[in-house]
């Protein structure tokens, strides 16, 4: 099974594609996380993408193509995946459906998880983050049982860099500029499904494997 998540930043992608990764046995793929894991290694990749990303702004298309095609050749792909973070702009999406086509493959599923812009900024500045697993945390919607450690690793929780405020505010921008142009495409190739993710989050996850099956 192959499933995009769509969704504004703090929609509750990465919350839900870890949920559908564990029950569907499929990888979750983030490309905001390996981003991340590459500048906090501090490789040539990481260094160029942390430029855009402590903007609010996408990585080029280029760099980005480049680590998915890598990821996608993981050995653990071979029964699907659930992409969170990508595509993203309309020559992603392309780029995906085209070298899919190649081996008579296609996307099942494009799921936007729906919230307006007002929940996003609460969302974020509640947010707190695992480096070492990806973990993620709200402080008051998705506590952990030990304040500022990670449930799944025991590693500390963070903040993101790009949580902040005045960042979020041009995530949102860069989102409806560049993103969410893919609702439509997706609905257009009849494969786009939409939950409400103002719902807590077992309700959004219960959505979601109502429409999976
Ligand atoms: P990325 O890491 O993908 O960030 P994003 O899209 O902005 O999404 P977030 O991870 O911020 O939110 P989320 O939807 O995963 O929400 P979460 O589950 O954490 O990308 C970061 C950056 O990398 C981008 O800005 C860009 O620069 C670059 N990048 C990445 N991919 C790229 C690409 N393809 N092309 C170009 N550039 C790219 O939830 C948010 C919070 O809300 C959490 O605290 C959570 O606990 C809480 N929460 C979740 N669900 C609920 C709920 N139902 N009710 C209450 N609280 C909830
Ligand atoms: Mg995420």
């Amino acid at each position: 099974m192959k499933i995009i998540m769509l969704g504004a930043p703090g929609a509750g992608k990465g919350t839900q594609a870890k949920l559908i990764a564990a029950k569907y046995n499929i990888p979750h793929i983030s490309t905001g996380d390996i981003f991340r894991a590459n500048i906090k290694t501090g490789t040539p990749l990481g260094i160029k993408a942390k430029e855009f990303i402590d903007k609010g702004l996408l990585v080029p298309d280029e760099l980005t193509l480049d680590l998915i095609k890598d990821r996608f050749l993981g050995a653990d792909c071979i029964n699907g995946y659930v992409l969170d973070g990508f595509p993203r702009t309309l020559p992603q999406a392309e780029a995906l459906a085209a070298s899919l086509a190649e081996s008579g493959e296609k996307i099942d599923y494009a799921i936007n998880v729906d919230v307006p812009d007002e929940n996003i900024v609460n969302r974020m500045s509640g947010r707190r983050a695992c480096l070492k697993c990806g973990g993620t945390f709200h402080i008051k919607y998705n506590p952990p049982v030990k304040e500022g450690i990670c449930d799944l690793c025991g590693g500390t929780l963070m903040q993101r860099e790009d949580d902040k405020p005045e960042t979020v505010a041009r995530r949102l921008e860069v989102y409806h500029e560049q993103t969410q142009p893919l609702i439509d495409y997706y609905k257009e190739n009849g494969v786009l499904k939409t939950v409400d993710g103002t719902q807590d989050v077992d309700k959004v996850f219960s959505d979601i494997v109502d429409i999976l099956g």
